[in-house]
């Protein structure tokens, strides 16, 4: 086989929670995440001339090394001694980009995915979400997905019982949030609230879905800085249109809305895409194969 294709799909946070700053710069997090239908797509062809480049539909998406999923293409064939292969990366964005959605970090696990189908499966799992993590905190999940506990940078992961049925409006509103900037932000300020992590968790393992929307909390929306006042504005709309919960994702700028209604779901996104630039309907994806 000389060439795969692959879903690169979106992660929302059903919770974030910062518990400190570390001594390596990072910040160690408590997060509840999950994968949901919105994707990218990639397709990747071995090449003879020994390079690896990325093309996308997206001007300003970079070709080099500045792309995570070209690093990860890097990484996983330095990994199995196969340096020097040639690869052509083809990526079709439709995740929004800065918007907290991983879509980054999806496209660089979908690379380890497909690639290590193109070498026969010659890593594991767990040899994966180590080279993900390696690329960037988010890729480790992003490899098999699913519904999950992620500690530490985010590598530390425990997966969990899969969300109750339920239907995702994801918003985004014209800007984006550079993440490092937020979490500079989050460290000027001691933090006011946590997320219920442990009742989460009880809620999601019940399945139970209004259990859950109560207890989704993002550290980040509690953080000085005057966009969040728009991220609270989308937040209210959404309830306003029926979401048993709404709470921004990741680092922003994306906000999303829980229902348990089809119709209600697909007519808050219409309402939603007459005031912003994105609006969308997406379920919630279980664990995805190797
Ligand atoms: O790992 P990644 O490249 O996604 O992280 C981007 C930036 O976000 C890091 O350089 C760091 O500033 C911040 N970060 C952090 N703690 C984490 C994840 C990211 O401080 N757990």
């Amino acid at each position: 086989m000389r060439q795969t294709q692959e879903m690169a799909y979106a992660k929302l946070n059903i919770s974030l929670d910062v518990t400190e700053k570390r001594s390596d710069g990072f910040h160690n997090m408590v997060m509840v995440m999950q994968t949901v239908s919105l994707c990218d797509e990639l397709s990747i062809r071995m090449t003879e001339d020994g390079r690896i480049r990325c093309r996308s539909n997206l001007h300003f998406i970079p070709s080099d090394e500045r792309n995570l999923a070209v690093r990860a293409a890097l990484r996983y064939l330095e990994r199995i001694g196969e340096s020097g292969q040639g690869l052509e990366l083809r990526l079709h964005k439709k995740i929004p980009v800065g918007a907290g959605m991983a879509g980054g970090s999806s496209d660089a696990a979908a690379v380890l995915r497909a690639l290590n189908r193109l070498y026969d499966r010659r890593l594991s799992l767990e040899e994966l979400e180590e080279l993900g993590s390696a690329v960037g905190s988010d890729v480790a999940f992003c490899v098999a997905g699913g519904t999950a506990l992620a500690r530490g940078r985010g590598e530390l992961l425990s997966p969990l019982e899969p969300l109750p049925d339920c239907e995702l409006v994801i918003c985004k509103p014209e800007f984006s949030i550079s993440t490092p900037e937020l979490f500079r932000k989050l460290d000027a300020a001691p933090l006011r609230r946590h997320p219920d992590t442990a009742g989460l968790l009880k809620a999601i393992e019940e399945g139970d879905l209004h259990a859950m929307c109560r207890r989704m909390y993002n550290v980040f929306e509690d953080v000085e800085d005057r966009r969040m006042r728009t991220v609270g504005e989308i937040r209210g709309r959404l309830l306003d249109h029926g979401a048993l919960g709404a709470i921004m994702t990741g680092t922003g700028s994306a906000v999303f809305g829980v229902f348990d209604r089809a119709e209600q779901a697909e007519q808050a996104a219409r309402e939603m895409k007459k005031e912003l630039p994105f609006a969308c309907v997406a379920r919630p994806v279980g664990r995805i194969s190797r």
